[in-house]
């Protein structure tokens, strides 16, 4: 059921991001390129968070597309070389190797502004609820959400001390968990009922996921994962691995999906596919 979930939310999330690309101009082709070939976890959990609580997927898909657009812009540049100088990609040569550093940024720029078009979309719902996932959006993307997390990490690689297991998931939960986390809030907030129960399963969520990257680093194979592995020791990245190693990072994923699971609780059945994903994040291989 969650695959052919994850499947489906991610066609209906990439066809909407699709129809609201630029069609000409320098930026079409680029945008396109780095908005194809991820999982679309981040869609699939506004989505189906909309859908548990009632609300059509076809009525959740702008929000859906508009994190996956902020997620995209996230990785455009962190790939960069001033950043993680990254050349592979989902399985493809980075935006800025198949194009140059500015287009790169400038793609990275754009579908940024996007994301926040897509979300004050009008069917989205009431003005209340395009102003909420706005305001919450741009919170998670922000200085206090993922780029926050970003200049973390950047910090982390030449810091004088290797970083407190406190520091790295105050780290972790802007770089990687403050958009999972909003995805997972937003389905609630489209339905207009509280997201609060779904805010733990997102934090869990988001750690675990971010522990299973790292892990995958470490144990991973390009070819599968899609991009270099074996980068985040040699870079002084300050990861769960680097600090507990191996083993313990896998159980502390373990036990954080456990959390996510718990954190369903209030939703009972209506949830299952929300629980899949949450067993998912620690266990794929890309
Ligand atoms: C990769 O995210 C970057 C991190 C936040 C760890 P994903 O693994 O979700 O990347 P795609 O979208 O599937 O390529
Ligand atoms: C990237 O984390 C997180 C964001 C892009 C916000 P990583 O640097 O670990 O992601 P990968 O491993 O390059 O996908
Ligand atoms: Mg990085
Ligand atoms: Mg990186
Ligand atoms: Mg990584």
């Amino acid at each position: 059921m969650f695959r052919e979930r994850l499947g489906d939310d991610s066609a209906l999330v990439g066809a909407c991001l699709l129809e609201a690309l630029p069609d000409s101009g320098p930026l079409a082709e680029p945008m396109r390129y780095a908005v194809a070939g991820g999982k679309g976890l981040r869609g699939f959990l506004v989505i189906e968070g909309a859908r548990m609580l009632g609300v059509a997927p076809d009525a959740a898909r702008h929000p859906a597309a508009a994190v996956e657009a902020i997620h995209a812009y996230s990785l455009v540049h962190d790939d960069l070389p001033a950043m993680d100088d990254d050349d592979l990609r989902r399985g493809q040569p980075t935006v800025h190797r198949k194009w140059d550093e500015a287009t790169a940024i400038l793609v990275g720029d754009a579908l940024q502004s996007l994301a926040f078009e897509l979300v004050a979309r009008d069917e989205v719902g009431p003005a209340e609820v395009r102003i909420e996932l706005s305001r919450t959006l741009a919170e998670a993307a922000g200085a206090r959400g993922m780029v926050l997390g970003q200049a973390l990490d950047i910090a982390a690689e030449t810091a004088a001390a290797p970083l407190t297991l406190d520091e790295i998931m105050t780290l972790q939960a802007g770089k990687t968990g403050a958009l999972l986390r909003w995805s997972a809030m937003a389905g609630a907030r489209l339905a207009g009922e509280s997201p609060e129960p779904l805010r733990r399963y997102g934090e869990a969520l988001g750690l675990a996921f971010q522990i299973a990257d790292d892990v995958l680093d470490v144990e991973g194979d390009a070819e599968t994962v899609g991009k270099a592995v074996g980068k985040d020791a040699d870079a002084g990245k300050a990861t769960f691995v680097s600090l507990l190693g191996l083993e313990a990072a896998k159980s502390r994923a373990s036990d954080l999906v456990d959390d996510a699971i718990e954190a369903l609780a209030p939703y009972g059945e209506r949830a299952e596919t929300l629980r899949e994903a949450a067993r998912f994040v620690i266990a794929r291989d890309a």
